[in-house]
């Protein structure tokens, strides 16, 4: 799971979620290395909408420490500043989203009614799921749609880079309910929206959740092509 993906076609196809980290440290100098790179992606007008806050060693460990005091009156942290979903998703997407949830918890044996089970599982994300580098994405919010769409690539490059260095991530918008916490503890501007946060590090190969593999759907469903 952890070997170099050596094409790009390998790098996307061993990139999955990875929710259970090694604490081996990554050096700051390939986060460096894959960031300088990552900012090749493309976006529109070439306006580079991005920015990233890269939390390591203690720093990441502060962030951590400062959410799970928080998290003791607020479990769930507070309201994100946008919408994570749509607030009535309609299928396919309430499915997809039901069924990948349903198939990460198999993984680990926790059955629905065990709330607390899969509470505790979720809480991870808080941790960046052990792995030692912690990136959090912001965009200045007078940003519109086609920027949303440059940070996913600049996100996406990201992910496939550290697919090259042997890597994971997980990508992770639960940081979005404490964007309060993360605001006052980097400094973030007003003018910036915490978009989400995510884990770079080596998988823990061991971890049953790291066996899923999630679905996709067919390229009927998703693809038109017209022709002649
Ligand atoms: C922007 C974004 C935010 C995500 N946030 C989370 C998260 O907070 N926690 C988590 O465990 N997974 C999160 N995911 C991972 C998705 O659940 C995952 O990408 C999807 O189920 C497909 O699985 P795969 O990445 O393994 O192919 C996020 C993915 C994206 C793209």
């Amino acid at each position: 799971m952890n070997r170099q993906a050596k094409t790009v076609s390998d790098a996307i196809a061993t990139r999955k979620t990875v929710r259970a980290f090694r604490p081996d440290p990554v050096a700051r100098a390939t986060i460096e290395e894959i960031l300088t790179l990552a900012m090749r992606a493309p976006s529109g007008g070439n306006l580079q909408p991005w920015r990233v806050y890269v939390l390591l060693g203690a720093a990441r460990d502060a962030l951590v420490r400062r959410v799970a005091e928080v998290r003791k009156d607020h479990p769930m942290g507070s309201a994100p500043e946008y919408h994570v979903y749509p607030p009535k998703l309609s299928e396919p997407y309430r499915t997809r989203r039901f069924r990948i949830g349903e198939a990460m918890y198999a993984t680990m044996g926790i059955p629905r009614e065990d709330k607390m089970a899969r509470l505790r599982f979720f809480s991870g994300n808080w941790d960046f799921f052990g792995a030692p580098v912690g990136l959090i994405f912001t965009m200045d919010r007078q940003m519109q749609e086609g920027q949303w769409a440059d940070l996913g690539m600049f996100m996406e490059n990201i992910m496939l880079l550290a697919r090259e260095k042997g890597l994971h991530t997980c990508p992770q918008e639960a940081w979005a309910v404490f964007h309060q916490t993360i605001r006052d503890y980097l400094s973030v501007p007003e003018g910036e929206m915490i978009f989400c946060g995510m884990a770079i590090g080596t998988a823990d190969e061991t971890a049953p959740v790291n066996a899923l593999t999630s679905e996709r759907a067919p390229l009927s469903e998703i693809a038109t092509f017209r022709e002649g």
